[in-house]
């Protein structure tokens, strides 16, 4: 069976976890995680705060929290994203304000953005699907205008670009996540990017269970004590060592999801094209981080016969994202602004491709062989 994803741990990964073991400190804010943070941190820039975080979730929940929400205020996010995007927001207090996503590229709509802002709306979510940017030439001055806090949920796009400069840099907070399926991982895990200084204090309080166990940590406090809200969203340094390991391979991995990537468009352009199925599209001032490669199929039927197809050929293609709109909780407990089109449509035809740097080159062979001979 070729996997639709694997986590692959071949650099120094397993070296670090018994460093972490044998060094004995294992629970959070130790050596690998400074290191890791740092390593972040220089990546993107040298302008941002990296706390790493036991999830992307929860890092959206520490956004949340930092938001300070009163009842009845408003948070915009996608209709089409994976459910804490909405979830972590109304854990802490949000109304969430689900929004139709364009056709291009399956990020927020800025243009449904603008037509749903109230004086209640606080924030608004911007996820760059499959590591692809989202319009932030538009949604930064729109956030800017409004007032609006701008957090991008950057789960898929470690590392990728909006005019040449890193995603997860653009808003006041973004998230990642270092979940088994993501371009590196530690298993689960994440980190909140604080980009704004103001921020970055109150964060660290948060991540550390409401007190000032940081400040402590730096000797810039002689003990630490209850300040603040919080909770238990430090990562555990067993799993940061895991996570250096992985950033210290992300170029390897990088160039590999690339050429699987490009090869996925190229030999299956004019098969799609043929048959009117719809595949990622990446606007020129962009640079993506191959973290999906997807197929948007004619309908629901169509996609259900393809995901079938490429079982029986021993190939796990996933669909994902039930509009946010529509779900249980979306409906009991948000509002949709607009109607949500894009989001319906991506929901029912959308289909991933097994995508993983260890998918060896015949395997990808047989992928593509499978998908040309669908009719
Ligand atoms: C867009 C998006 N946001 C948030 C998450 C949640 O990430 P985590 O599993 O690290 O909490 C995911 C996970 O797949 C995601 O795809």
């Amino acid at each position: 069976m070729i996997p639709f994803n694997r986590a692959n741990f071949d650099g120094r990964e397993l070296e670090y976890l018994q460093q972490a073991i044998s060094g004995g400190h294992v629970s959070g804010n130790g050596p690998f995680t400074r290191q890791v943070e740092e390593e972040l941190e220089r990546r993107l820039g040298g302008n941002s705060r990296v706390l790493l975080t036991t999830s992307c979730t929860h890092a959206l929940e520490m956004a949340a929290v930092l938001l300070d929400l009163s009842p009845g205020d408003e948070v915009i996010v996608p209709s089409y994203t994976f459910v804490t995007t909405a979830g972590a927001f109304v854990l802490h207090g949000a109304t969430p304000v689900f929004v139709d996503v364009d056709e291009a590229t399956l990020n927020i709509d800025p243009a449904a953005v603008e037509a749903a802002i109230t004086e209640r709306t606080r924030a608004v979510v911007a996820v760059h699907y499959g590591g692809v940017s989202a319009a932030m030439d538009q949604l930064v001055p729109l956030c800017e205008a409004h007032g609006l806090t701008l957090i991008e949920d950057n789960a898929h796009g470690l590392f990728g670009t909006f005019a040449g400069r890193p995603l997860g840099t653009f808003g006041a907070l973004a998230t990642q996540s270092f979940h088994e399926t993501k371009n590196i991982t530690c298993g689960e895990g994440g980190a909140l990017v604080v980009n704004n200084p103001d921020l970055v204090s109150r964060a660290e309080i948060l991540r550390e269970k409401g007190t000032d166990r940081s400040r402590f940590l730096r000797g810039q406090v002689d003990k630490y004590t209850w300040v603040d809200l919080g909770s238990s969203w430090v990562l555990s340094d067993l799993l940061a060592g895991v996570l250096l390991g992985q950033l210290e391979r992300f170029e390897s991995i990088q160039t590999r999801r690339h050429v699987i990537w490009d090869r996925y468009a190229s030999e299956l352009q004019d098969w799609a094209t043929q048959r009117g199925v719809r595949l990622p599209h990446v606007p020129d001032d962009r640079g993506h981080t191959a973290h999906v490669f997807f197929l948007r199929l004619q309908d629901i039927d169509v996609r259900d016969r393809f995901i079938t197809h490429l079982r029986d050929r021993d190939i796990l293609a996933v669909f994902h994202y039930q509009p946010l709109h529509q779900s249980e909780m979306g409906v009991k407990c948000g509002r949709q602004a607009g109607g949500c089109p894009v989001s319906e449509d991506a929901a029912d035809t959308l289909v991933r491709l097994p995508l993983y740097a260890s998918l060896t080159p015949a395997e990808q062979a047989r992928v593509i062989d499978a998908v040309l001979s669908f009719d």
